[in-house]
């Protein structure tokens, strides 16, 4: 199958810290198809051999295995190619037209790695210069919109140039192998599905916590947000894995549709609620990793005074039979006290206690970060001595030991999904419209409320309220259970 892979924003962050190294994992793994072309554009005007070298300099700073040598990256190089262009120009979309019939690829993956402020000009100049024939896909990368209404024009003018199976919304979350993973487990075995409810689960916890702080990004993120940034997206699309009804076919469709459903169940906040169950913060001096760290009010890029929350802990509930009064608690937050992304589902304790001292419940870890893996929580007996009582112990799978042979990451896993025009691990637009529903009332709440975001220590686990948020319920966050 032959392929054109287009990447607007040809010389961004995202294409050459995330796409190429991922792009360029894929060929050394052997599984991009054959006859491929991949080519970046961009605003600078660069000779194909020009951008190669620009992007043989970057891979310097890709992650030591992953980096290619001068060998590979030379085989690799060959795919490359790169053309100046201006977004605006109608001109500048008739050569890339040109380009791309030059050869009649059969599939043609326009990726969309720019700023989302420019989807909708792009997607109308594609449209206008004839660059939506049915093989013609195209990636969005998030955020998408900064609110209900901004992502539904978005997609009101994606829809207007492109069929929703041409449309990609890529959430990088899903294509992580634990979350494939957590398919697998919940539909791929029997073991877990009668449990899978409210008469044997407590509560479930999705925590995606992050130790760096936000960098060099700080003018994007502080118009962004944690809300924005991590929950609207990342979060939701997990709890809609977790609690999604069993599909009745592995179809795209069949899965986004559960998908949906999950979504629209979602307890919607009000006012009261948002001020009870949504805890804001955002981080103050303090250390990671041993050393001394700024607060967010210091990072390069941040105005004096900025109420941009940079941590989010939010309690909410499914409201449907199968979840009907469990407490579902999301937390997301920059500058944390570790690097950890993982789905806690914590069982119900056993009904009548024979044993004497612990009686710890079960629970399940879906980790995603910074390794893949799934730990069960039990309770044994050591053996030795009839009266002693339980020891936790864990039953632990990694999946990169397990699988060593085939790990694929998320954005090759994606990447190589859009060029396979498979959209199961792809946002369709009612999903993320529905997302923003679901945040809209926590931003609005946020806009009047003039206390703004809760100060936390760099390096902690986040504003005690959050731990308050999730004790009233007579719970503890993992760490601190
Ligand atoms: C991105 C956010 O979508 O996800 C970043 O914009 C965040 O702020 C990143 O750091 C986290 O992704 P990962 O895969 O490193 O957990």
């Amino acid at each position: 199958m032959s392929f054109d892979l287009v990447f607007f924003g040809g010389t961004g962050d995202l294409t050459w810290r995330k796409l190429m190294p991922a792009l360029f994992q894929a060929f050394r793994h052997g599984k991009l198809p054959a006859g491929g072309r991949i080519l970046s554009v961009a605003r600078e005007e660069l000779s194909d051999e020009q951008y190669r070298a620009w992007l043989k300099e970057r891979f310097q700073d890709v992650e030591g295995a992953k980096r290619p040598n001068d060998e590979e990256f030379a085989r690799f190089a060959e795919l490359l190619h790169y053309r100046r262009m201006d977004l605006s120009q109608p001109a500048d979309y008739l050569r890339l037209k040109s380009w791309l019939q030059g050869r009649n690829a059969h599939t043609a993956v326009l990726y969309l790695a720019t700023s989302p402020h420019l989807f909708p000009m792009i997607c109308e100049q594609l449209g206008a210069a004839g660059l939506n024939a049915p093989h013609i896909r195209v990636v969005l990368e998030k955020p998408l919109g900064h609110d209900l209404a901004s992502a539904q024009e978005i997609n009101r003018v994606v829809r207007s140039v492109f069929s929703e199976t041409q449309a990609f919304r890529i959430d990088h979350y899903l294509g992580k192998p634990s979350v494939q993973n957590l398919m697998a487990l919940r539909f791929g075995n029997a073991l877990f599905e009668p449990l899978w409810r409210r008469e044997s689960i407590a509560n479930i916890q999705i925590t995606l916590a992050e130790g760096l702080g936000v960098g060099t990004r700080g003018e994007f993120y502080n118009r962004t947000g944690a809300l924005r940034d991590m929950i609207q997206n990342h979060a939701l699309q997990l709890l809609t894995m977790v609690a999604m009804e069993p599909p009745s076919s592995n179809d795209a469709d069949a899965i986004r549709d559960e998908k949906l459903k999950v979504l629209r169940s979602l307890k919607p906040f009000t006012e009261d609620s948002v001020a009870r169950d949504v805890v804001r913060g955002q981080y103050r001096p303090g250390s990671a990793a041993g050393q001394p760290a700024v607060g967010f009010l210091q990072e390069q890029d941040v105005p004096a005074g900025s109420r941009c929350e940079t941590f989010v802990a939010l309690r909410t509930e499914v409201q449907n039979w199968r979840w009907a009064g469990v407490p579902f608690y999301l937390r997301t937050g920059k500058r944390l006290a570790s690097h950890e992304a993982q789905i806690v589902v914590n069982f119900r304790p056993t009904p009548h206690n024979i044993f004497p001292g612990v009686n710890q419940p079960n629970k399940l870890v879906i980790k995603l970060q910074p390794e893949d893996g799934l730990e069960l929580h039990l309770l044994a007996a050591k053996g030795t001595n009839q009266q002693e009582a339980l020891s936790p112990v864990s039953l632990d799978l990694d999946f990169d030991k397990a699988f060593a042979e085939n790990r694929v990451g998320a954005y090759e896993r994606l990447l190589l999904d859009a060029l396979a025009g498979r959209l199961n691990l792809f946002v369709r637009s009612d999903e993320q419209e529905q997302a923003w529903r679901f945040v809209e009332p926590i931003l609005q709440a946020w806009a009047k409320d003039s206390a703004g975001p809760r100060p936390y220590a760099a390096g902690t686990w986040g504003p005690a309220a959050a731990s308050a948020l999730v004790a009233r319920d007579n719970f503890a966050w993992d760490e601190e259970q």
